[in-house]
């Protein structure tokens, strides 16, 4: 395509036409999401921008609400979208090609190719949303296989989903490289997600209460405490004492398999998923990281 295209961005719905694009560069950074961005999806591309510099390369992003990674008590039906401003801010951001699927392309009538994990997807989120590891490893797989991205860039936040993923990629000799990307968060903490618009103020402060759990038990860890039962039950007390947060579980595990730890080393991942108001939100944070580079206020991972 012509150098007019920096200022140009390509929105394309058609696999055909995705091809296409691809076809004319031999390397392409990729950001798949649900739209309703925030500064976390745009911490994503603004890192494939710098990873995929000059002529030959492209930034891609995708919005797709995917419905087969939504249960039936999920929020598909409420999951917010605004298409136009997430164009505009993945333009602003440097992003050269947006592929914006329907539903019924991705999922047609008769559709029966799917992609399951077993441990690594069994536990926490999984145990919690049955089915739901099973539609975004099928999602991100179908939409590797048609970007062809030779990056692809995740957040740390969901971080089985991305130990999912990678999973899949060894699995399936998939020839891309999977990039984790540190949380972004707001100034009392909280995980930036496209989720958080269901808050009202006083839940959006309360929800602060996440991380203050996650930094009370990698405090403890720092002072010296590696038995796994005794993080968890800092990570619980901290949430007990917000009124508003209902947890769901807590958990110290291995990065990799997710598998719950008795002792918690360096790496070890400690997340949570807990209810605030109507949102369910989830959170977590790596023993020993260093600060994230794009988290304001110097929070971690
Ligand atoms: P979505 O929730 O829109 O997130 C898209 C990407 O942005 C994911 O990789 C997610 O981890 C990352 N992200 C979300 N909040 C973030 C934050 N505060 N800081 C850094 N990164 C953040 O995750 C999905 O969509 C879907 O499951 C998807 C992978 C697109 C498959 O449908």
């Amino acid at each position: 395509m012509s150098g007019s295209e920096s200022a140009a961005m390509a929105v394309l719905t058609a696999v055909d036409d995705v091809r296409a694009w691809r076809a004319g560069r031999d390397r392409v950074g990729f950001v798949p999401t649900m739209g309703f961005l925030h500064a976390g999806h745009l911490s994503l591309v603004h890192r494939a921008v710098a990873d995929l510099p000059g002529r030959g390369s492209g930034v891609a992003a995708s919005v797709f609400v995917n419905p087969t990674q939504f249960g039936p008590q999920d929020d598909l039906a409420a999951y917010p979208r605004a298409l136009e401003r997430d164009l505009e801010l993945l333009r602003a951001a440097g992003c050269h090609m947006v592929f914006v699927p329907l539903a019924r392309d991705m999922f047609p009538p008769g559709y029966q190719t799917w992609i399951q994990l077993d441990d690594v997807a069994a536990p926490l989120e999984g145990e919690r949303r049955p089915g739901h590891f099973r539609g975004v490893a099928t999602v991100v797989a179908k939409l590797l296989h048609i970007v062809q991205p030779s990056q692809a860039y995740f957040g740390r936040k969901d971080a089985q989903q991305l130990a999912v993923i990678r999973t899949m990629v060894r699995d399936l000799d998939m020839a891309v490289e999977i990039v984790g990307c540190p949380t972004v968060r707001e100034p009392n903490g909280l995980a930036m997600s496209s989720r958080n618009s269901y808050l009202n103020d006083e839940e959006r402060r309360a929800a602060g209460v996440l991380y203050r759990a996650l930094t009370a038990a990698a405090a403890a860890w720092r002072d010296g405490q590696r038995d796994a039962e005794q993080l968890r039950r800092v990570m619980r007390v901290v949430l007990d004492g917000e009124p508003l947060a209902l947890t769901e579980y807590v958990s110290v595990a291995d990065a990799d398999t997710l598998r719950e730890l008795e002792r918690a080393d360096v790496g070890a991942l400690l997340s949570m998923a807990v209810r605030v108001g109507p949102a369910r939100l989830i959170d977590n944070l790596v023993l020993g990281a260093q600060p994230g580079p794009d988290a304001p206020g110097g929070t971690v991972t």
